[in-house]
C-alpha cells in the first residue's frame, strides 16, 4: 500500500518535472568562499527542471537584497501566463552554519497561489556554483522517507546566456551527476522591461 502511494507520489512529480532518485539528497560539494554580498543584485530566470502544467509562471526575476551581513532579502516576481499577471512574494535567505552557500529560505509575504506552486516555499537552496557576475546554478532538494525529489534553477544576470556559458553549466551540472537533460526553458517571450 505504502509502496502504491510511492509509486503515484513520484508518477506526479515526474509528470511536473521534478527530478527523484532512491534514497536520500545527494551530497552535493559546496562551492569555496561564496560570498552572499556579490551574489546579491538581479537575477532572471534562464532554466529550471520543472515545468508548471497549466500555470506555467513566466518572466520570473528575483532580486536579491543584503540587509544585514547575514540576511538576504529575496523578492521574486513572475507573470501567470494565464491571466499576465505579475505577482511578488518576498523571503528572507540566511546562509546556514553548515556551509554559506548553503541558504535557508523562508517566505515572508503570503504567497499568490501561482508561486506557492513555484516555489517550494521554505526550504534549503544551495547555490552550487557562481560567478557572481554572469551566472548562479540552484540546487534544492527534499528528503522524503524511501526517495527524495530535487529542483535544479539557472540563474543569470542577463535574459539571456550564450552557448559557452550554457555548456559550462550544463558540464557543472554533469559534475554533480545532475541530468543537464531535465531543465526546461521556461516561455520569457513578452517580457516587460523589468523582468
Ligand atoms: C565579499 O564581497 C565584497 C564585495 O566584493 C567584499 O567587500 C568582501 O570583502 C567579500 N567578503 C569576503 C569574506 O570575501
Ligand atoms: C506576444 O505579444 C504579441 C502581441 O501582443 C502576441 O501577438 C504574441 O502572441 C505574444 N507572444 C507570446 C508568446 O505570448
Amino acid at each position: 500500500m505504502v509502496s502504491m502511494v510511492c509509486l503515484v507520489v513520484l508518477g506526479a512529480l515526474a509528470g511536473a518535472g521534478w527530478g527523484y532518485g532512491l534514497g536520500g539528497c545527494p551530497r552535493l560539494g559546496y562551492m569555496p568562499q561564496f560570498n552572499i554580498s556579490r551574489f546579491s543584485g538581479k537575477w532572471y530566470e534562464i532554466e529550471r527542471s520543472f515545468y508548471l502544467m497549466e500555470l506555467v509562471a513566466s518572466c520570473v526575476s528575483v532580486e536579491v537584497e543584503q540587509k544585514r551581513p547575514d540576511q538576504l532579502e529575496v523578492y521574486v516576481s513572475s507573470r501567470s501566463r494565464v491571466s499576465g499577471i505579475f505577482s511578488i512574494s518576498e523571503g528572507t535567505a540566511t546562509p546556514t552554519k553548515r556551509d554559506a552557500s548553503l541558504l535557508l529560505y523562508r517566505v515572508s509575504s503570503r504567497l499568490p497561489k501561482l508561486l506557492n506552486r513555484y516555489l517550494p516555499g521554505a526550504g534549503y537552496y544551495q547555490v552550487l556554483s557562481t560567478d557572481y557576475t554572469s551566472y548562479a546554478l540552484l540546487y534544492s532538494c527534499s528528503n522524503f522517507h524511501l526517495f527524495h525529489t530535487d529542483l535544479i534553477w539557472v540563474w543569470a544576470r542577463s535574459k539571456e546566456i550564450g552557448v559557452g556559458l550554457r555548456a559550462h553549466i550544463y558540464q557543472t551540472l554533469a559534475q554533480n551527476r545532475l541530468d543537464p537533460e531535465r531543465l526546461t526553458l521556461p516561455k520569457n517571450k513578452n517580457c516587460t522591461d523589468d523582468y
